[in-house]
């Protein structure tokens, strides 16, 4: 879920619509706001988007005030529906909250505010929450921040919440425990939010709470910040943001996604900007060189991640076991956290994350911790959770990735990865100082390889056209490429809904074989460096069985050519290397079959970019 808050001279109605459209990658199954018009709140919410809400809301409230709350919605507890929708009032109508989180012990806490004859409009969790706040407040007589700080002391759960008192409208106190919250510092005015985004244009100055911590924010007057926990003031740590309104607008292009897709050239060039000296041949990763010992001393990688970073982890483990001969192994950090892991001091944890802000990744990492692991961190956001909970880590720089479905974030991923595999077997002396400049002249033509396998749009348009009706896709690859048609599946499959698998080339005989007909098409990457002959021979067996191929080339091959059915050429590279140019055409293929189908390439069904829940 997206949080947005302001307080201030200013109208908040327009600062918070505008507010939560940047945050509806974390979620936009509903949306409301509720403002505090000079005399009473005005609230308003809906199922659906916050464009939804915008269209009933002029209709339905006055939208004037300069202090107010809004909310986008990814479910957890109860349906997307209008009664489940933020924000929710307390039973006197006093109270109003917005909530991203789940509190685990709700029901408990619920039946104890039935007995003393609280009742109950939706079925979240959250309206339980605001109902306690207003408990506390009544029972004990204490002020708004007092009783927030007493209620959450009770809570079991992750929350970022903002909650008002219409009779104190000069306030709002926001929480933190696991869900990220950002507070702009204006001239005598406040801004709240799940991000920095909403707020960009009005202030370079924020504060990221930390978890525990909660703030009372009040018009006038500053911020007072404190632990939740034992009450201790915390000194405003005051930071200035890197991010610009450009880089979160579309910039001409239709969609998010194609924006990102289109800047993957750049993007992989930031991430090695300062970092890669090929002429030097030397790498050059803060993170890493001040933990060498840890990583070369290391028995073991551990990757943990999930969704597309987690493909990125499994491109990583053929990268780190080919070139610095380390074992890897790569996690679900779902998985990971809960099946009593066997972990210590001698391992490396490396967890990926575009957002930094995943559940169970961040749970993972506290985990890995907690038995004395070194967790590095690859992270996209900066400043997120994942980014401040590991022990080091390295950015990958991408810019902000807005489309749910993930594009850049991936290959930049993939880049820093390389890069650190590369670092670490020239500290090992696996590689030969031959191959190791090799490798960094080859990386540093990668930007312009991507360029030209961006050329390749209009022809897969034409294929995406033929396919677009099918019901099943079929992606395969072998060794490096394996994660590629892995992730090549998850894109179509996450914005086009159509079912698609991704598959090891060679597994594809011991199963999805027995799915393949005339109408079923079958992706596979079959560039020349990386088992060519072998996926080779798995089109055969497709051909031989009436599939249509689809094959992902070299350029300039043959072979292939001759067998599939239509065939998209990337430029040539070593085989390590190939996932960051065979990524490109299948993020394509993808994003035009959606766009065809009339789908929401950036806003896909049920999905979020960020889920802070496990
Ligand atoms: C969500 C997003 C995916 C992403 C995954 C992990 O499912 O929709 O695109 O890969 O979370 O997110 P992270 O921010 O940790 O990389």
């Amino acid at each position: 879920c997206g949080i947005v808050g302001y307080i201030g001279h200013r109208e908040a109605y327009p600062i918070i619509i505008k507010g939560l459209k940047r945050l509806e990658y974390r979620g936009y199954d509903s949306a409301g706001i509720a403002l505090y018009d000079g005399t009473d709140i005005k609230l308003s919410k809906t199922k659906g988007k916050v464009a939804d809400l915008e269209k009933r809301l002029e209709k339905e409230i006055s939208t004037t005030g300069t202090l107010g709350i809004g909310h986008t919605r990814w479910a957890t507890h109860g349906v997307p529906n209008d009664v489940n929708s933020h924000p929710h009032y307390s039973n006197s109508g006093d109270l109003v909250i917005i909530h991203n989180g789940i509190i685990e012990n709700y029901e408990s806490l619920k039946k104890e505010l039935i007995k003393r004859g609280y009742t109950f409009k939706s079925d979240t969790d959250t309206e339980v929450l605001v109902n306690l706040i207003e408990d506390v407040k009544k029972n004990e007589n204490t002020k708004l921040g007092k009783a927030v700080q007493i209620a959450l002391n009770q809570v079991v759960g992750a929350y970022a919440i903002a909650v008002f008192d219409k009779n104190k409208p000069n306030e709002i106190v926001v929480a933190r425990l696991g869900s990220p919250l950002a507070i702009g510092i204006g001239e005598d005015e406040f801004f709240i939010a799940s991000d920095a985004s909403p707020f960009i244009e009005y202030t370079k100055n924020a504060i990221y709470l930390e978890d525990e911590e909660m703030a009372i924010v009040r018009r006038h007057k500053g911020i007072k910040i404190r632990k939740i926990k034992d009450d201790s003031l915390v000194a405003p740590y005051i930071q200035e943001l890197q991010l610009n309104l450009e880089q979160i607008e579309k910039g001409g292009y239709e969609h998010f996604m194609l924006k990102e897709i289109y800047e993957q050239p750049s993007a992989i060039l930031d991430t090695f900007r300062g970092r890669l000296l090929s002429n030097e041949a030397i790498i050059k990763m803060v993170g890493v060189e001040d933990n060498m010992k840890k990583f070369l001393n290391a028995n073991r990688i551990i990757i943990v991640a999930c969704g597309t970073s987690w493909h990125a982890g499994l491109v990583a483990e053929y990268i780190f076991e080919d070139l610095a001969r380390i074992p890897v192994e790569v996690e679900y950090a779902s998985e990971f956290r809960y099946r009593n892991p066997i972990i210590n001091e001698n391992d490396v944890v490396i967890a990926i994350s575009q957002s930094g802000e995943t559940a169970d990744t961040l749970a993972a990492i506290k985990l890995a911790k907690s038995k004395g692991a070194f967790v590095f961190g690859v992270c996209n956001v900066v400043g997120s959770s994942i980014a401040r909970e590991t022990h080091a880590g390295a950015y990958t720089h991408a810019g902000p990735e807005i489309g749910v479905a993930s594009t850049k974030a991936f290959t930049t991923q993939i880049t820093v990865l390389t890069l650190i595999a590369l670092r670490l077997a020239r500290a090992k002396g696996t590689i030969s100082s031959s191959d190791y400049r090799m490798h960094l002249l080859e990386l540093e033509l990668i930007p312009e390889k991507v360029k030209t396998a961006l050329e390749s749009d209009a022809y897969v348009k034409t294929v995406a056209a033929i396919y677009k009706d099918a019901k099943n896709f079929l992606y395969l690859g072998r060794g490096y490429n394996f994660p590629v048609a892995l992730e090549g599946a998850l894109k179509l499959k996450e914005i086009s809904y159509i079912h698609a698998e991704g598959y090891p080339a060679a597994e594809m005989k011991h199963g999805p074989i027995a799915l393949i007909d005339e109408n079923m098409p079958i992706v596979v990457i079959a560039t020349k460096k990386g088992h060519y002959e072998k996926v080779v021979s798995n089109i055969q067996e497709i051909k031989s069985r009436s599939g249509k191929i689809i094959g992902i080339v070299t350029v300039g091959d043959e072979q292939v050519k001759n067998l599939a059915d239509h065939v998209i050429e990337v430029p040539e590279t070593i085989e390590s290397l190939t996932p960051l140019l065979t990524t490109i055409p299948l993020q394509l293929l993808s994003y035009h079959i959606a766009l065809m189908l009339g789908k929401n390439v950036d806003q896909p069904r049920n999905l979020a970019k960020a889920v802070t829940v496990e």
